[in-house]
């Protein structure tokens, strides 16, 4: 294992720079040769590849993105697309590869591992949907911005005695929007795990106002299934999920109501230290995994420690929502 190759794939997260510098230095410090690739499989694809040094990574452990750049690559489901990257691989003389990324990015590395190259995957995505780790890189500052946003259209909330519906990030989970509603005292949470039912948050609402709360905040993950009678999906065409509920309550109720999409802002940002420390950590096992001939893992977190996993388990499993958490929310609202 002399030459390692490291990319960043799918969807940047806050962090992704501080687990890029921990691989190149980890594995310059073990003699290795490091080898960036630019925009994720894409690039690897093209062969977009340059040797890195210390120098390189040089104060980035504190920026948000990924200075990689990051793709994504529809056309590496194909093994056509695949092969292009196998003959880069064997034109740059790659020993092992590690990829930063979430779900996507982990089923790339392993189909790659099954060519035979020696890949090593990190967890990382805002989302939070990587299985059999005990976090994601990013999730935490995505949480926190969502936190911070809430926290000030609270403050509005409360002057004008509204109720606000603030739709996060999650196509297909709702770990971010459960998080930032619990820590955001958010009255009802709704996540694409479980059905909505608009009326019951527009009860919520009218509960609120009856016990004498100044406002209401409703946190939306924006892949939520609405399945409500009259609610249901059928908004204007693009209507976001955020925007359906909000108009369902403003139907539902005598209350103003206001929506926010918080959109790619959580996706930016100065990573927070605790997605610094996981990065840091991460990065250091992959490149250990590599050196240990364990290739087609991914590094995951577990307690105070790190742990490996095939791919192939983590791509077979599913991370579940924490449903009495998301209750122990809607209780405490309630009162
Ligand atoms: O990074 C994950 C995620 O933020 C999803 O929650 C979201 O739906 C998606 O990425 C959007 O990403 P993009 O706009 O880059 O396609």
């Amino acid at each position: 294992m002399k030459r390692i190759a490291l990319l960043t794939s799918g969807g940047d997260a806050p962090g992704m720079n501080a687990a890029i510098r921990s691989v190149v230095r980890s594995a310059l410090a073990e003699g290795c040769t490091v080898v960036g690739v630019r925009r994720g499989f894409l690039g690897l694809a093209r062969g977009e590849m340059e040797e890195m040094t210390s120098r390189s990574v040089a104060d980035i452990v504190q920026r948000g993105g990924t200075i990689l750049r990051s793709a994504r690559h529809p056309g590496f489901v194909t093994r056509e697309g695949r092969l292009e990257a196998l003959e880069q691989i064997r034109r740059h003389r790659i020993d092992g590869l590690v990829v930063i990324g979430g779900n996507g990015s982990l089923r790339g590395a392993l189909e790659l591992h099954k060519e035979g190259v020696p890949t090593v995957g990190v967890p990382a995505t805002i989302d939070n949907d990587v299985p059999l780790t005990d976090a994601s890189i990013g999730f935490d500052t995505a949480v926190n911005t969502a936190v911070d946003s809430i926290n000030k259209i609270r403050d509005t909330a409360t002057s004008h005695e509204r109720t606000y519906v603030v739709e996060v990030m999650g196509r297909n989970s709702g770990h971010i929007a459960l998080h930032a509603g619990i820590a955001g005292g958010a009255e009802w949470i709704l996540v694409p795990e479980f059905p909505a039912n608009l009326d019951q948050v527009a009860e919520r609402v009218m509960a609120s106002e009856r016990l004498g709360k100044a406002h209401s905040i409703i946190v939306v993950a924006e892949g939520v299934l609405v399945d409500s009678p009259a609610g249901g999906n059928q908004g204007p065409e693009g209507e976001s999920a955020g925007f359906r509920v909000g108009r369902y309550i403003r139907e539902k109720t005598p209350f103003e109501v206001r929506v926010t999409v918080l959109g790619h802002l959580q996706r930016g940002g100065s990573p927070t230290a605790v997605d610094r420390l996981a990065a840091t950590v991460l990065g250091a096992a992959a490149v250990r995994a590599l050196l240990d001939g364990d290739g087609g893992v991914m590094v995951a977190l577990a307690g105070d420690d790190c742990r490996r996993v095939p791919l192939e388990r983590v791509l077979a499993s599913h991370r579940p929502l924490n449903q009495k958490l998301l209750e122990l929310c809607h209780l405490l609202a309630s009162l």
